[in-house]
């Protein structure tokens, strides 16, 4: 039997969980100082960007700057993760500008003509009630941004995405020139300035780089000269999404990205080092630690499923994260329909390790991408669609 956050057991929940012998888990609960800003995380775990598409949006493409404010909904869902127990957590992507978005319903903070920072400041309140650090992630689409909504796409390249997921099309891009590089940075500044006002403990620009290991270890030791406070290692992009395991070496250790980190952090003096992707089992979150391959624990879809995830496993309560049967690449839309699930304050949250559940979703999900087909160049979605557990759990 299950429990809930209050202790009460819950019938029915946790169908299928990922399971290992117990472990203890006090290395997970240690703080971590962060070396540059001084701020404590309370403990190891960090909760990895998800785009949660939960903010305003316009009716039309005249009214742009109304797009992108945080509803109740949001705040709900990080008011959860707050009650969380999770030491870092980190904001879906934010936008920099109104014209280059990720998402229908995503957060834009590039200024402040509609007051809008008060809401951003009810956000940061919810999730640091309880004592995490809350870091806002900046994003710029650059060419990964559905052609409706940004008609004309700029990037670091003219180099287009040629291809076609959920329901997306994605434009030619034209390159940016080095004056518009220039200019976007200062836009990342304006950002990053504001999230302050509103109360983030800091921001993690998103950033594409080479997966080359010696590209990257590159650019960590440059981001450390920076005086980076960590670095989050996770990876995919839409044409290869790394959701999943890509070599037999890395199953056993769960995290995608772990032997990449062991390449890394030997050049890292002081800048921490978070791995995210894949992370399913206390063990296997004690062993990377122990093993000194990163500092820190990041955990996506695993939080989406369960909100107070991290609590339970430090706890003692559960020793890994629900199953999640959807299919790649789906499986990822399907945590967004659990966001917002949260956030709608939902009584219970669906269970993608059951298979009803998941068949539910799938249908759901394909009625949602021909209706959105349908309308299109209109978009009036998420692209996330909504259902009502059947077959879940309360939290
Ligand atoms: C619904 C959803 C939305 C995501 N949005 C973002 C995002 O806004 N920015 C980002 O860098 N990664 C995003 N990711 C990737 C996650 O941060 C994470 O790297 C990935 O889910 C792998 O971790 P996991 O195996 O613990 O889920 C998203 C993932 C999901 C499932």
């Amino acid at each position: 039997m299950s429990h809930n956050i209050h202790g009460k057991p819950v019938a029915g929940r946790g169908h299928i969980r990922s399971e290992c012998e117990p472990v203890g888990t006090n290395v997970l609960a240690e703080p971590i100082q962060l070396p540059f800003s001084g701020r404590i995380a309370k403990n190891r775990f960090l909760k990895a960007p998800m785009t949660e598409r939960l903010c305003s949006w316009s009716k039309g493409p005249d009214d742009i700057t109304a797009r992108g404010v945080p509803s109740k909904e949001l705040i709900n869902l990080y008011a959860r993760w707050g009650e969380g127990d999770i030491g870092i957590i980190i904001g879906g992507n934010l936008m920099v500008r109104y014209d280059a978005v990720e998402a229908f319903g995503n957060s834009i903070l590039c200024d402040n003509h509609d007051n809008r920072i008060e809401q951003f400041k009810e956000l940061s309140a919810a999730a640091k009630a309880h004592g995490s650090l809350f870091i806002a992630q900046l994003s710029h689409p650059g060419r990964q941004g559905n052609i409706a909504l940004n008609p004309n796409p700029v990037s670091a390249s003219d180099v287009q995405l040629k291809i076609h997921w959920a329901g997306n099309d994605f434009g030619k891009p034209r390159a940016l020139t080095v004056p518009e590089i220039q200019e976007l940075v200062r836009r990342y500044g304006e950002t990053a300035y504001l999230c302050h006002q509103a109360g983030h403990d800091g921001v993690q620009p998103n950033v594409v780089q080479g997966t080359k290991p010696e590209e990257c270890q590159w650019l960590c030791m440059k981001l450390e000269e920076a005086k980076l406070d960590f670095v989050d290692l996770s990876g995919g992009t839409f044409e290869g999404r790394a959701f999943e395991h890509k070599k037999e070496s890395t199953k056993a250790r769960e995290a995608y990205f772990i032997e990449f980190a062991e390449m890394i952090r030997p050049h890292l003096k002081k800048t921490k080092l978070i791995v995210t992707g894949g992370f399913r089992t206390s063990k296997g979150m004690v062993d990377a630690i122990n093993g000194g391959a990163c500092d820190g624990i990041g955990i996506g879809r695993p939080l989406a499923a369960e909100p107070f995830l991290c609590k339970e496993i430090l706890e003692g309560r559960v020793t890994g994260a629900l199953e999640n049967f959807v299919p790649l690449p789906q499986n990822t839309q399907s945590s967004g329909t659990q966001l917002h699930q949260i956030g709608l304050a939902d009584k219970a949250i669906s269970d993608w390790s059951s298979q009803e559940e998941v068949e539910r979703w799938v249908e759901a999900f394909k009625i949602e991408t021909e209706r959105k087909r349908s309308i299109y160049p209109k978009i009036d979605s998420s692209g996330y669609p909504r259902i009502h557990a059947v077959a879940g759990f309360e939290y």
